[in-house]
């Protein structure tokens, strides 16, 4: 270029011109590369690292400048509607999740139990009504605060190929103590990690060492559990498990959870029944909503039907 400008076949305004649009052009790409960053630390879920990068209109989010206070963390989902291209997922939806409990959300077949999840975490957004945490319309809130202090477990988790220690904590934004990981890898069922070449160590890599689905469940969990956030959404926790860790975990999971808020989605009733309080969904209508044993008490109630279903067999 300053070449071509000392052989003048750029004129001098022509060539600040380009050095600015440059300049501009380095300032976008390193703003866009420091908040996918910013995302990358606060999360959980790598997931939402590539939904970010095929939602990208919606990165505006995150740049909202109205932090996300917690007090207290009531999820109040207000009249949403949803829906994918033509089809109506949530139709006039609303819901009342209470704080520091542990709610579990029971559907009759073919619901939209991820979705619902997905736009709880804002990866995707409601085209009609709201949702609001501690009385904050997640629209309105810097969505990088907001997942400071959320923990998603997703169907399918996935990893880095990096190593297991690095998957672990690279969620966190401090330094975790030794003692704490050991305790995460025993009550998470990650023992597996210690059979492992160079155990915490070991790089996770596709052609080398590949993690189970059940690996990948339990790193998951031991993630959130290291994270140790306010809020807790757990896609099917236990869905890759065995009958005997799915009730090891699903214990654990009750006890460390305590004094949060948690949203548990689970097909498998076993995972649910210490929750606080279980709603049963048909369709967008809520129709039954108690505790395990309450709702064990109901004849005919759709809940005592699903579980008598599943324990027959
Ligand atoms: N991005 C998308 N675009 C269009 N349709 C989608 C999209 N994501 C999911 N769906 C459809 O929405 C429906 C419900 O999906 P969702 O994952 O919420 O169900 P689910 O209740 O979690 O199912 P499962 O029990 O298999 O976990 C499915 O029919 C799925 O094909
Ligand atoms: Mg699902």
């Amino acid at each position: 270029m300053g070449i071509w400008v000392i052989n003048w076949r750029v004129e001098l305004s022509q060539f600040i011109l380009i050095n600015w649009l440059i300049a501009t052009m380095n300032k976008y790409v390193w703003w866009f590369s420091k908040q996918i960053k910013s995302i990358f630390l606060t999360i959980v879920d790598i997931d939402k690292l590539l939904d970010t990068f095929d939602d990208i209109p919606e990165i505006k989010w995150i740049n909202n400048l109205t932090p996300f206070n917690y007090k207290e963390w009531d999820i109040n989902i207000s009249h949403l509607s949803f829906w994918y291209n033509e089809c109506n997922v949530f139709d006039n939806f609303s819901l009342k999740i209470n704080w520091w409990k542990k709610t579990a959300l029971v559907w009759d077949s073919g619901s939209w139990k991820t979705t619902l999840m997905k736009l709880i975490a804002w990866y995707i957004h409601p085209d009609l009504g709201e949702i609001f945490v501690d009385n904050q319309n997640i629209c309105e809130i810097n969505l990088i605060s907001y997942y400071k202090h959320i923990g998603y477990l997703t169907q399918e988790p996935s990893v880095f190929d990096w190593t297991i220690i690095e998957n672990l904590t690279y969620a966190l934004d401090r330094e975790p103590i030794f003692d704490e990981i050991e305790n995460v890898i025993k009550a998470s069922r990650c023992e597996f990690i210690y059979d492992l070449p160079n155990k915490l160590k070991t790089e996770i890599w596709e052609r080398w060492i590949k993690l189970s689905g059940w690996q990948k469940q339990r790193l998951a969990i031991a993630k959130i559990m290291l994270k140790n956030p306010s809020i807790i959404l757990l896609d099917e926790p236990t869905s890759a498990l065995d009958s005997i860790s799915e009730q090891y975990i699903s214990e654990a999971l009750h006890n460390l959870f305590d004094w949060k808020t948690v949203i548990i989605i689970a097909h498998r009733l076993q995972t649910v029944k210490e929750a606080d309080e279980i709603i049963v969904l048909k369709k967008w209508q809520i129709i039954e909503r108690w505790n395990h044993e309450m709702l064990c008490e109901i004849e005919k109630g759709e809940y005592k039907k699903m579980l008598d279903l599943q324990t027959s067999f």
